[in-house]
């Protein structure tokens, strides 16, 4: 069986095998924020059982090369910088432009029905909406002043990805603290259609930025810095 090398940094890992996403975040393992740690250091900060998830693990990459004949998508790591960026446009911005607004209208309609009932919501509430606000600044830095750089290979793009490194890490945090708060999306019992859409919604919202982070951190940004 196919071990999965717990020397190597935990982004790489993922760069290498993307089906260990689903087996990371099962586990509550953090792969895009952090990505510099190794697999084994993550493993033992983050997840409780690591024979558990290195099981998992050597499953997910057993049955991925198992079906390698049939994946016709490159690793990440074999894209251009102009292929990347057009993967994140089309892939992740793209996704959070359409979705951040359709989630904060349904989040607005749960906390007038069901406020009285779940306070908590309050709190999910304003989380949310800070971190809808802090993503749209932050996608319109990296359109409009750092992508067109990479593209073009300029110089001195250091000092923006670092800032752009630290929006991660902190819409990263927020992203924890709504898992959290929500109880990893659990649902209560008098959940209605709509907070039903809005919890599957922000449970979507995690999974996609963990790659759309990755993606940057680990493969994108590391070619500039
Ligand atoms: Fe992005
Ligand atoms: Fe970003």
């Amino acid at each position: 069986m196919k071990r999965l090398n717990i020397e190597q940094t935990i982004g790489d890992s993922v760069t290498l095998h993307p089906e260990l996403v689903k087996v990371y975040m099962d586990f509550g393992v953090d792969f895009c924020c952090g990505g510099d740690r190794t697999v084994k250091e993550a493993i033992e900060k983050d997840a409780h059982d690591m024979d558990a998830l290195l099981l998992e693990a050597d499953k997910a990459i057993e049955h991925a090369t198992a079906f390698a004949v049939d994946a016709s998508h490159k690793k990440l790591s074999d894209f251009t910088t102009s292929q990347l960026i057009d993967r994140i446009l089309t892939e992740h911005h793209t996704y959070l432009k359409s979705e951040l607004p359709i989630i904060s209208e349904l989040m607005f309609k749960i906390l007038m029905v069901h406020s009285n009932r779940h306070p908590e919501l309050f709190e999910i509430h304003k989380l949310f909406g800070g971190l809808k606000t802090e993503l749209e600044g932050h996608l319109v830095k990296e359109e409009v002043q750092l992508f067109p750089k990479l593209r073009t290979n300029e110089a001195n793009c250091q000092a923006l990805i670092k800032e752009l490194e630290a929006e991660h890490d902190v819409a990263g945090d927020a992203l924890h603290e709504l898992t959290d708060l929500t109880n990893h999306f659990k649902l209560p019992a008098d959940a209605c259609t709509t907070y039903h859409m809005v919890y599957e919604k922000l449970k979507a919202l995690v999974a996609d930025m963990y790659m759309h982070v990755h993606t940057e951190n680990n493969v994108l940004f590391k070619r500039f810095i």
